[in-house]
């Protein structure tokens, strides 16, 4: 096998990078949250990543929960018609809940699941998001409290994002080659497209 680094065009974010800007998120989740203990809620699995190097860093108590998602439909990326798949494990009525996001594009992911969690009133619920893409929105409402990095409209791979699943466990931001899009455009597998694949795993 090819080392998976060779299908990156650019690093936009290093390592440390990262690591700093993560530190400087927890560094505010702390402050906002002294005395508290908030709930992080994930979606598996590209956030995963992030959830974990973020608290880490929290130095308030902290406790952790997952929900995984699927989306339908070849316009899924657009349609923000999201199935769970998982639900959290605990309740998170009068919780102060966080939810912790690796990327933020049309923002309709992020959509679905604060309705669905603000339905079950907890007593704070905010948006943690490691990558925003503000002028891709088509949520214009979604209120972001903490957010790493604005990057551009590029498929960006590494610590957390996939493409058809590989390359998360990169340890940097990057772009992806057009020539690996564009080969498996050519041959796709019976798996969804790359929009399709960015969307199946939110
Ligand atoms: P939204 O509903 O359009 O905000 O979709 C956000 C989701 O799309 C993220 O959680 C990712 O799973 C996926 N996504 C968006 N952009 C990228 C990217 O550049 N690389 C990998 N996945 C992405
Ligand atoms: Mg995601």
């Amino acid at each position: 096998m090819t080392d998976p680094s060779a299908d990156i065009q650019e690093i936009l974010f290093t390592e440390e990078q990262i690591t700093r800007r993560v530190r400087e998120l927890a560094g505010a989740i702390s402050r906002d949250y002294a005395g508290r203990a908030p709930l992080l809620v994930s979606v598996l699995k590209g956030a995963v990543y992030f959830l974990t190097d973020l608290t880490r860093a929290l130095t308030v108590p902290v406790e952790i929960d997952f929900m995984a998602i699927t989306t339908y439909g070849s316009a899924k990326a657009q349609s923000g018609v999201v199935r769970l798949i998982k639900d959290l494990d605990v309740e998170i009525t009068g919780r102060e809940v966080v939810l912790v996001e690796d990327i933020i594009d049309t923002g309709l992911t992020a959509g679905y699941l604060l309705r669905l969690l603000q339905a079950r009133a907890p007593a704070s619920l905010r948006i943690c998001t490691l990558l925003d893409r503000p002028y891709r929105r088509i949520l214009e409402t979604l209120e972001i409290t903490y957010r790493g990095f604005e990057v551009p409209d590029r498929f960006l791979v590494g610590y957390g994002l996939d493409y058809r699943e590989r390359y998360r466990h990169l340890p940097f931001i990057g772009v992806l080659k057009n020539e690996v899009l564009a080969a498996a455009a050519a041959s796709p597998p019976a798996g969804p497209s790359a929009a399709g694949a960015a969307a199946s795993d939110p």
